[in-house]
């Protein structure tokens, strides 16, 4: 392999590599703009020059590649390429860089919503001149609307093309172009096709600068004020990794978090803004019991009590079965809980499976990256944790003649059938754990109150058998209580059981044991990438 030596490091890097992939693999930092690790090489913003033994002038790390080990380097300290990325021609360059940069550029950082994570800030205060040398009238260009949730600000573009080049080459739709040239080069879109694609809020993200902002965030807090929660998107069993911005148990701003395993670097905008369908449902954060088709608040321990006068006494002569709703968009560890309860507690009395699931066509980009037409997060974990299940358990429920129902609510706003309606009016006790006023929950005898999906905590596995750790973004609302522990709960009432877990960790620990899928899975080793049921390395 080719030895290379960058500033005072020796490198060894497959031939082919580029200069900046070098450095960057091994922690050296080379400041750039349009680089972007899955889009096409343009080396247009000078950023990231460096020097290089042997060659008259500066070179763009980005498109410098690496060539084969020489055949005679035997000596020590003899390198296939040597590179500077400190020496004064290289610093000064980069002054030169960013003072073009800022020529026009409005220095309006207090007022700008990229302040905080901007790399023209970072770079500038890094290798930037204290003082510019321009004295002539800035360009001043109005902000545009680029789509329904994209807005440009010209002034601070720095014309790096990440925001095209994510366009034509990852969501394949070209919306956005160079219009014109020189001094009045801008983003562009034309008037009948605006940046409305389902990936478009995967450019705010790229942007390097503040000039391609999310209306959803603009103004609307600034970055070191709002606290960072890596977790996993769970509008579909992609699974994507996502940071979740958040303050006081409210949510700000959703980003993709790179994971080459799962999303790559982006996600679709459908798992960006969720969490506002999140807020605008009417929750569910105390145990309500149906008296004169009215709901009436009551204590945990009386909701018990209920479940176990209910669901607990086994009467003559009725059908006797339990029907247990599963749902994959609850964790792991809630679905085993339910999957216990049901084996364990309820045994041959149990019917178990799943409400109607919703199901979308399947979408995938010229880039690689893939919507799935599944829009739970969990089916596959669902399916290890629960060896039998009925998917829409409708049928059975009828054959059956069903009267007795449990169910997970899966917080989805389904429109019933009136074939679903009829069997559910003509249950004779339907409790429903749910964080939400469902059309499934407004029938309920029992409402149990859950957790959100952006106050879970657990594991969830995506459709490649990829296990990720969902993680609690804010606080349980209410007398709300995480769902597995519900589910001990009445287990343990019901059972007659004492099982007394205090944190999630100890459902996982028992899952090791009984869920071959999930042998030696702790979430410390999930850490912020999650790891594949398929992986060897799990049984390190
Ligand atoms: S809008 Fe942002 S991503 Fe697009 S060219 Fe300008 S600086 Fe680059
Ligand atoms: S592709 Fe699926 S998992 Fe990824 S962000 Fe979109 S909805 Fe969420
Ligand atoms: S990052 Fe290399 S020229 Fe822009």
């Amino acid at each position: 392999m080719p030895l290379l030596k960058i500033d005072d490091r020796e490198i060894e890097v497959a031939a082919g590599t580029t200069v900046l992939d070098a450095a960057l693999a091994n922690d050296i930092e080379i400041p750039h703009y349009c680089y972007h690790p899955v889009l096409e090489i343009v080396g247009s913003c000078r950023m990231c020059m460096v020097e290089i033994e042997g060659m008259p002038k500066l070179q763009v790390s980005c498109n410098t590649r690496i060539g084969n080990a020489l055949p005679d380097r035997k000596v020590d300290g003899m390198y296939d390429m040597v590179v500077s990325t400190k020496s004064d021609i290289v610093k000064r360059a980069r002054e030169n860089t960013l003072e073009f940069l800022l020529l026009n550029h409005p220095l309006d950082c207090p007022v700008c919503d990229q302040a905080g994570e901007c790399f023209l800030q970072d770079y500038s205060f890094r290798y930037g001149r204290a003082h510019s040398r321009f004295e002539d009238e800035k360009r001043v260009r109005p902000a545009e609307d680029l789509g329904a949730g994209v807005v440009i600000n010209q002034n601070r573009c720095i014309m790096c093309t990440r925001c095209v080049r994510f366009t034509r080459e990852i969501s394949g739709t070209g919306e956005l172009f160079v219009q014109q040239r020189g001094n009045s080069t801008k983003i562009s879109i034309l008037e009948d096709k605006p940046l409305d694609n389902l990936l478009a809020g995967n450019v705010t993200d790229i942007c390097p600068v503040g000039a391609l902002l999310s209306k959803d965030y603009i103004h609307r807090n600034r970055i070191w004020n709002l606290d960072r929660q890596p977790s996993v998107c769970q509008e579909c069993s992609v699974g994507c990794n996502v940071d979740i911005y958040h303050k006081n148990g409210k949510v700000f701003r959703t980003s993709a978090r790179e994971n080459l395993d799962v999303n790559g670097y982006f996600i679709c905008d459908t798992g960006r803004y969720s969490y506002h369908d999140y807020e605008a449902v009417e929750r569910v954060t105390s145990p309500m019991i149906r008296k004169d088709k009215k709901w009436q608040k009551i204590s945990w321990d009386g909701a018990f009590k209920e479940i176990f006068e209910k669901l607990g006494r086994k009467k003559e002569g009725d059908s006797n079965n339990v029907a247990g709703i599963f749902s994959p968009f609850h964790t792991s560890e809630a679905n085993f809980m339910f999957a216990r309860l049901m084996q364990n507690v309820f045994k041959e009395r149990a019917v178990i499976g799943t409400l109607p699931l919703p199901k979308e066509e399947e979408k995938k980009f010229p880039g690689g990256f893939r919507i799935s037409g599944d829009c739970s997060p969990n089916w596959r974990g669902l399916t290890e944790v629960s060896s039998y299940i009925y998917e829409d358990i409708f049928n059975e429920l009828k054959k059956q003649k069903i009267k007795l129902m449990y169910a997970l609510d899966d917080g989805v706003n389904r429109e019933l059938t009136q074939e679903w309606k009829d069997l559910l009016r003509n249950l004779d006790f339907l409790v429903v754990q749910t964080y939400a006023m469902t059309p499934l929950a407004e029938r309920a005898h029992l409402l149990l109150p859950g957790a959100a999906p952006l106050e879970r905590e657990g594991t969830l596995m995506n459709d490649s058998g990829r296990i990720q750790w969902l993680r609690p973004v804010i606080p349980l609302k209410g007398s709300s209580r995480p769902d597995w522990k519900i589910v001990m709960e009445v287990m343990n009432t019901v059972g007659k059981r004492e099982l007394d877990y205090s944190h999630v960790n100890e459902v996982l620990a028992e899952m090791n044991e009984r869920i071959p899928a999930y042998e030696g899975v702790t979430f410390f080793k999930l850490g912020e990438s999650g790891m594949s049921i398929n992986e060897e390395a799990r049984e390190s």
